[in-house]
């Protein structure tokens, strides 16, 4: 493109925005109306339909993630939005494990290269049955040394589980669940787990960890039944390479040092569809884009699709760290989406504020997002919980850059509670969403009429702040 024509297209370009008071400034309830289930239903099948093309998925890197980034975009009204696609790298690391127990090969699921480190790591020490549920450190005496054998699934989580481990010396984990609960699991190990505790320390000793389910988990359990068994776990590690994109749009119009991120992942994991988790945020974003271009704003709203939530919240992250601090600060907050059509649903609601998590860069005014869901769900006669602020989803890196977060959760692998059920019908003892990255997470994985309210209450908090942040703590005051 040559300068002169890319004056005039900065100069159409403003000439457009220019043209947005001529529409009616944004109002909830009049861009509530435009959302209809009929559009959603469309959305949903030609997802499904994206994944079904696409060898059944839409993992980031894969055809089905380019594929779904060009339908977004498609979709989106060039004249009233800009859109841009921003590309990141990142690396995954392949591991391959093998496993001997007293001479024999159990099978498992998946491995880790390294607690501290992803490297290659052959370890030979007696496996040892943690006793009782592996929660309290006294249950670690004497695993100095040796590889612990830890049943999970049960009353505390992976983490303190391998925290106690470490502490106590062992040198490798045998992580054992029965019954099958695989990829919560590993989403639970590779997102809490490495994050959280800072795993990737290289102080940290050099922890080999397999994680076996099932049939897998009791041979080698009846197996230690007859005590320590020698053990040799060798695991080898190799990098792949791959890139993706976030896609963005954001309006051409509203103060531009005032904007507000809406955001939801587009990629899913490679076991399915990915169609609550999380096309239902996506769609429902496609649709509130699409109705918000009837409409003027006096804040700018950019609606992002992240790429690599899969993988650890690739695309949020990339985009937070590469911001510089002129432009973190014209972002007034960011809501999150993910999935929001949950089939045994409740309506929770992120508390951004939550006092119990790690401390973090001051984010005034996640309070008062988390009020504005509460009472989006108290005015239109819904109840609402708080959800959990789970460091697995794109809201927790705006987190950590000080901006302040907020948006709704509708259960994904958890159980639905008695209490809960008195709150939003459905079955107790339940997951929310039995398909939760799973190949039957397709079309027929969606409640309508949770899906309804998840995208009405994004039209209501896209309305709301689009058309005034009077009351809103920004400018934030500046970061520590
Ligand atoms: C639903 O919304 C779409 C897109 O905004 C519109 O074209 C369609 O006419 C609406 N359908 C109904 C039944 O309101
Ligand atoms: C993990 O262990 C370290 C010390 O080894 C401790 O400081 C930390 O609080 C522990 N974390 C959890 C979640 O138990
Ligand atoms: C290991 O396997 C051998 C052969 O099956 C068996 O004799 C031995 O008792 C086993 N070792 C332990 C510690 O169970
Ligand atoms: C680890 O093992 C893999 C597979 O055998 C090999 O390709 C890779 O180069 C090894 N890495 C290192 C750092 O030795
Ligand atoms: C746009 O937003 C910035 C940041 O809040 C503010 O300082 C500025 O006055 C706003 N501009 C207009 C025209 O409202
Ligand atoms: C709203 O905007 C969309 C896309 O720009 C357009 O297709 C639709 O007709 C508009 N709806 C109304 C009610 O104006
Ligand atoms: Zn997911």
């Amino acid at each position: 493109m040559k300068i002169s024509d890319l004056l005039l297209s900065v100069l159409v370009s403003s000439a457009l925005a220019a043209a947005d008071p001529a529409l009616p400034l944004v109002k909830s309830n009049q861009l509530r109306r435009l959302i209809n289930k009929s559009s959603l239903r469309a959305r949903v099948r030609e997802l499904h339909g994206i994944a079904m093309r696409n060898g059944g998925h839409r993992a980031a890197g894969s055809p089905g993630s380019v594929e779904t980034m060009e339908w977004i975009e498609n979709q989106i009204p060039t004249n009233y939005y800009n859109v841009e696609r921003q590309y990141f790298e990142f690396s995954i690391p392949i591991n391959s494990c093998s496993m001997t127990v007293n001479g024999t090969q159990p099978g498992f699921d998946f491995c880790f290269g390294s607690l501290g480190q992803h490297i290659n790591t052959t370890i030979t020490a007696p496996l040892a049955l943690v006793p009782n549920l592996g929660c309290e450190a006294s249950d670690y005496t004497g695993f100095a040394g040796k590889i612990a054998f830890i049943r999970s699934g049960s009353t505390c989580d992976h983490k303190l589980q391998f925290n106690l481990s470490v502490a106590a010396g062992a040198i490798g984990i045998v992580s054992a669940s029965i019954p099958d609960d695989t990829l919560n699991a590993r989403r639970d190990i590779d997102l809490n787990t490495r994050r959280d505790l800072s795993l990737d320390d290289p102080d940290l000793p050099n922890v080999g960890v397999v994680y076996t389910s099932g049939p897998n988990a009791q041979a080698v359990l009846e197996m230690l039944e007859n005590g320590d068994q020698p053990t040799t776990i060798d695991i080898q590690v190799e990098w792949e390479y791959t890139y993706t994109a976030n896609v963005f749009a954001t309006t051409k119009g509203g103060n531009q040092s005032s904007i507000i991120t809406v955001g939801a992942h587009m990629d899913g994991v490679k076991g399915g569809p990915g169609i609550n988790d999380n096309g239902s945020g996506t769609i429902a974003q496609i649709e509130v884009a699409k109705a918000l271009s009837n409409f003027s704003v006096k804040n700018a709203i950019r609606f992002c699709w992240w790429g690599g939530e899969e993988q650890g919240l690739r695309g949020s992250r990339h985009y937070t760290t590469q911001l510089s601090a002129a432009e973190k600060s014209k972002i007034v907050m960011n809501l999150n989406f993910d999935m929001i059509a949950s089939p045994n649903y409740r309506y929770g609601v992120l508390p951004g504020d939550d006092p119990l998590v790690p401390p973090r860069n001051p984010s005034t005014g996640s309070a008062e997002i988390k009020q504005h869901f509460l009472d989006f769900f108290a005015k239109t006669g819904r109840n609402a919980v708080l959800a959990d602020l789970v460091p697995s989803s794109d809201h927790w890196p705006f987190l950590d850059v000080g901006i302040p977060v907020g948006g709704i959760f509708m259960g994904a692998g958890g159980l639905k509670s008695e209490e809960e059920v008195t709150l939003f019908g459905g079955q107790a003892g339940v997951p929310y969403d039995s398909c939760y990255h799973k190949a039957c997470d397709d079309k027929q994985n969606v409640n309508y009429q949770a899906f309804m309210t998840g995208a009405k209450a994004m039209a209501d908090a896209v309305a709301t702040y689009g058309r005034s942040i009077k009351d809103f703590p920004f400018p934030r005051p500046a970061a520590v």
